[in-house]
């Protein structure tokens, strides 16, 4: 029997993730929703995400980084107390999930773009945690388009700062 993976996301109406390797936005509500849902879970993400998301390291999450090099050893990328092993390296997300399997807690898929794009590929269920930006914001990264799939709404939660409005949406599939 599978894990149910979950795939966490903030994406713009035009489905803008990124711009220069960074996020665009700076929408604190996100922030802390993130960190509370990935916290002491198994987050799959890329390397770029890895390298620029020094809370991979923090808050007991086991992250498995998708790369096709190893990943160097280096005073900032040491295990955080409790993650034993992690973080670790895996050369596919299928080997990223392969590991995620045997590892306790919830599998959390954390981008980039082709991790998004490789993750609603795949032919199992899955939980999609997205923060929906009610704006068309610049940027060189993307989410898969989602709105043709046939997702379930477990819920949702309206939000707003001084910058943007935005939607919580859990949805299933
Ligand atoms: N808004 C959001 O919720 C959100 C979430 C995540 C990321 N982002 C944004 O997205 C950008 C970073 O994402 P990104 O798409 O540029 O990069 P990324 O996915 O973090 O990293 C890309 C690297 O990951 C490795 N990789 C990815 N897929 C692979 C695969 N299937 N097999 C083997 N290796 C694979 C490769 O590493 P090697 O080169 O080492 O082989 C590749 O160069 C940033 O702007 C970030 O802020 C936004």
């Amino acid at each position: 029997m599978s894990k149910l993976v979950h795939v966490i996301v903030a994406c713009a109406e035009n489905r803008v993730i990124g711009r220069d390797g960074k996020v665009p936005w700076r929408i604190p509500e996100d922030m802390a929703f993130f960190h509370a849902q990935t916290s002491e879970q198994i987050c799959i993400m890329g390397r770029i995400c890895f390298d620029t998301w020094p809370g991979a390291r923090r808050d007991s999450r086991r992250s498995i980084v998708v790369t096709s090099h190893p990943l160097p050893s280096s005073p900032d990328r040491s295990s955080a107390p409790g993650t034993g092993d992690f973080p670790r390296a895996a050369t596919s997300l299928a080997g990223a999930l392969e590991v995620a399997e045997s590892t306790p807690g919830e599998v959390y898929i954390c981008g980039g773009q082709r991790i998004y794009e490789e993750t609603l590929a795949l032919n199992r269920p899955l939980r999609l945690h997205l923060t929906l930006i009610h704006a068309d914001v610049p940027g060189d990264r993307t989410f898969p388009e989602w709105r043709g799939q046939p997702w379930r709404e477990r819920s949702r939660r309206e939000g707003a700062d001084a910058n943007f409005r935005y939607t919580f949406f859990e949805l299933e599939r």
